[in-house]
């Protein structure tokens, strides 16, 4: 359950947490066209609180938006106050932040064009996405018997919500059949993502991480810590990764704003490396944990600042 808040930022109001209310016949309800986004803020370890790089989120929302026609009325700068202040307002050192562009009430059937595009921000407390232990033992994942979206089913650079009902359906066979994520290949069988984070694996001191002409978000983590990899002088390589290469890893983990660095122990029951989060791994969560909320201050066009 989500912890209540006080207000909910709503088509360019704060609203009561209980006000925020949409009518039954929101098209984006019926027909899942619309963009949201998952950003973090933290408590830094001078007591400051940033929000993770607001500005690529934002950034991806709107070009989500582009990608679906559903471009809101506010413009970025708004959109990225708007955020900063559903933080403060709420009186939050730490928060998840979810803004989402949704069609709104008016005309039904799926082309709607002149349905209104309405905007909000919810910010709540969200702790370990995958578990209390999974940021230090690991997790044990299972290739899904879903596929990532085809390039001609989907849109792998749009946030867009309906698309989620893929994510959704391999998360519950995964959790169903005892484990804690879902690993998507594509169709033609190239590993892809989990069903709310990008991929890594190490071996022999090298990272890959699948490329982003496959079926997967263009996420923020990702870069991220590539970005983080090189600077350490670990050699990274975009390029696909095949089922084979999954089971015979060093390491593997899994890099998401709400999953973090979460290292990935087992994958269809065969152990990767010695079943246990490896040195690799560890390394870039701690330069992650540093960057995010530490006192690495190497990136300051990351961090927004609240106070
Ligand atoms: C399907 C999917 N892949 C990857 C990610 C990781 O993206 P990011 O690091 O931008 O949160 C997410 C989370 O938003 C996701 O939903």
């Amino acid at each position: 359950m989500v912890d209540k808040v006080k207000k909910i930022w709503l088509e360019g109001e704060l609203v009561d947490w209980d006000e925020a209310r949409v009518h039954v016949l929101t098209h984006s309800l019926h027909y899942g066209l619309g963009a949201f986004e998952g950003i973090r803020a933290y408590r830094r370890s001078d007591g400051r609180t940033a929000i993770f790089r607001l500005r690529e989120h934002i950034d991806r929302l709107l070009d989500t938006c582009k990608l679906v026609f559903t471009m809101p009325r506010f413009t970025r700068a708004q959109i990225m106050d708007a955020c900063s202040l559903v933080v403060r307002e709420n009186g939050m050192d730490e928060a998840y932040l979810r803004p989402l562009v949704y069609v709104g009430d008016g005309a039904m059937g799926v082309y709607a064009p002149d349905n209104p595009i309405r905007t909000m921000i919810v910010a709540w407390r969200w702790g370990t996405y995958l578990g209390k232990d999974a940021l230090e033992q690991g997790i044990r994942t299972k290739i899904s018997s879903w596929s990532r979206h085809h390039l001609h089913v989907g849109l792998p650079r749009a946030k867009m919500m309906g698309q989620y009902t893929n994510s959704t359906l391999a998360k519950r066979e995964a959790r169903m059949a005892g484990y804690d994520e879902a690993i998507l290949l594509d169709t033609s069988g190239q590993v892809c993502e989990g069903s709310g984070e990008n991929i890594f694996i190490v071996k022999n001191g090298r990272l890959y991480t699948p490329p982003l002409s496959l079926s997967i978000l263009a996420g923020v983590t990702r870069d991220t810590i590539i970005t983080l990899a090189r600077e350490e002088g670990i050699p990274v390589s975009e390029e696909s990764i095949i089922r084979d290469q999954l089971y015979l890893a060093d390491e593997a983990f899994f890099t998401g704003t709400a999953a973090e660095v979460t290292p990935i122990r087992e994958v269809d029951n065969r152990a990767i490396g010695e079943g246990k989060i490896g040195p690799i791994t560890k390394r870039l969560q701690q330069r992650y944990f540093d960057a995010v909320k530490g006192s690495d201050d190497a990136h300051p066009e990351w961090l927004t600042f609240l106070r």
